[in-house]
């Protein structure tokens, strides 16, 4: 049977360049999409802009320049990023795109259809820079100013027509959706917050803005252009051609198997996003996933709090690789993770270049002196080779279970720890002093290199060029990665020759070393 797996990012606003924590969502959302695609899934990954709305409006007329050439020029810089984090995705979105209006406006109708949507008026707190409506409980007075407290930014006060969704109605509904469904909002603590803030009751959500018009106008009355953040959810929709009722993407790909979002804009994707498709009949997605933020010092990076690490600064000087492994491990998967440049040279120097790049480099060089520089082809295991790679075989189940658990720290740790063993395994079994067992000297050379193909694969989706310059030793490329694979102990084509490697990770010098 075919396996289908869809995986969106967040779509960034193009207000300003690309920081850390736009990098993070996507490198996160790339190790999922990178994992199922060796695990033999048809992978959908779906990231891109949300250009729409007040916030981009008032940011391009900040710039001097069109709302459009504005986001042109900062989806471009996305769209850059994409590729210099080495993503798998399958496809960009833009929501300034006719594929995407289109969608909105037939979305916008069905809801309308549906009796969902009606015309009123609206008063009350907004946030240009969160694109959204705060309740009077939800802000607080500093300095005379008036802010969001989850979000600290300032709200404004706003009355004008608008036309509003009956969100109000979906309440019970979306309490028994998730009741039915636990693993709809993850993690735990998330699904918690969510729960007791539509216990607390939903009132019907303004869904139209009249005072600008950079959006996609209501159908029918162009007065109106549609709420940012209705227009933007329904990207996940658009990407899979769904007005479009035939269309074998979206039969294919729908429902979406996870949303990966930060925590930040969890109530758009939790409520509003399922109280949106509830209402137009359509299926709801599998999981809405809330990873924490990516701290600079103890705050939240934002581009108003001046505290923005840039992606590309640490790439140039580490190199991508050290930087998607540290933040996929050092971040506790679902918690806030504070970046420090010195976590991110210990992690360089003793994971990647110590326990990873060290073992690659050690047996290759092994084998080209003592096994004629190719996969040695007589070997026969004894009790501790099988034990050591027979464990791959036996976790492969228990790895598939936890990443489909999104329990990133279990894979990481599981990665560690099986460098470590294969450390102390070459170590322990003293090749060196083989030399007059060929049989024996071949068979723990045979069986490290095995070890390093699986981790390697393991290691695919976290850093996929280190690990595809270390799999060069044995001619694979990423068509020959399958996890499946991961379970064979004589997967290596015996009498092959060995490549020479290069160095795959450069140890920091640190100043107190
Ligand atoms: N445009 C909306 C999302 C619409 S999705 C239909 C938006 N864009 S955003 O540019 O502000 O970025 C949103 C996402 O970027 C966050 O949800 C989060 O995934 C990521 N991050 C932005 N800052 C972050 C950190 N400091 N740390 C981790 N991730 C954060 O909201």
């Amino acid at each position: 049977m075919d396996k289908n797996f869809y995986i969106t990012t967040p779509i960034y606003y193009p207000s300003a360049k690309p920081h850390m924590g736009h990098a993070y969502s996507s490198i996160i959302a790339d190790f999922f999409a990178r994992f199922k695609s060796i695990d033999n899934y048809n992978v959908y990954f779906l990231t891109g802009t949300d250009e729409h709305g007040l916030k981009i409006q008032r940011s391009a007329e900040k710039a001097g320049m069109h709302p459009q050439k504005f986001c042109d020029n900062i989806s471009e810089t996305f769209k850059n990023l994409s590729k210099t984090l080495n993503l798998s995705n399958t496809d960009f979105i833009r929501t300034t795109e006719d594929r995407h209006k289109k969608t909105v406006q037939y979305l916008w109708n069905e809801l309308e259809k549906n009796d969902d949507i009606y015309l009123s008026n609206y008063s009350g707190w907004y946030s240009v820079s969160d694109e959204a409506f705060y309740n009077e409980d939800e802000i607080e007075e500093i300095d005379g100013k008036k802010i969001s407290i989850s979000s600290k930014s300032s709200v404004e006060w706003i009355e004008e027509e608008s036309y509003f969704f009956r969100l109000s109605k979906w309440e019970k509904p979306l309490l028994k959706f998730y009741e039915k469904n636990p693993e709809f909002i993850s993690p735990e603590s998330r699904r918690n917050e969510v729960i007791s803030f539509v216990k607390s009751g939903l009132k019907d959500l303004s869904v139209s803005r009249k005072t600008f018009s950079w959006g996609i106008p209501v159908p029918k009355n162009n007065n109106h252009v549609i709420y940012v953040w209705l227009d933007a959810l329904t990207n996940y929709l658009s990407a899979l051609n769904y007005s479009d009722t035939d269309d074998y993407l979206f039969k294919k790909f729908w429902p979406a198997s996870i949303h990966l979002i930060g925590k930040d804009i969890l109530r758009f994707h939790a409520i509003y996003w399922p109280a949106f498709l509830l209402a137009a009949k359509i299926d709801l997605p599998l999981k809405v996933y809330g990873h924490g933020w990516i701290l600079s010092g103890e705050e939240k990076m934002s581009k108003s709090k001046g505290n923005i690490l840039d992606p590309l600064e640490i790439i140039d000087q580490y190199g991508l690789d050290p930087l998607r492994y540290y933040l996929i491990k050092e971040v506790s998967f679902g918690n806030d993770g504070n970046i420090s440049q010195e976590r991110l040279e210990d992690c360089i120097n003793s994971d990647l270049a110590n326990n990873y790049g060290n073992l690659c480099q050690r047996v290759t060089a092994f084998a080209i002196k003592n096994c004629d520089g190719k996969i040695p082809s007589q070997i026969k295991f004894n009790k501790d080779d099988l034990l050591i790679l027979n464990k791959y075989k036996d976790n492969l189940e228990k790895i598939r279970l936890k990443i489909d658990e999104q329990n990133i720290n279990f894979y990481i740790d599981y990665i560690v720890n099986s460098l470590f063993e294969a450390n102390k395994y070459f170590n322990d079994q003293e090749p060196w002093k083989k030399k007059d067992d060929p049989i024996r000297l071949n068979t723990i050379v045979y069986t490290t290199l095995e070890i390093v193909r699986k981790v390697s694969f393991l290691l695919n989706p976290i850093i996929p060029d280190s690990s595809l310059k270390a799999l060069k030793m044995f001619n694979l490329s990423q068509k020959d990665i399958k996890f499946e694979s991961i379970k064979e102990n004589e997967f290596l084509s015996k009498g092959s020759k060995i490549n020479k490697i290069d160095i795959l990770f450069k140890k920091i010098e640190k100043k107190n070393d």
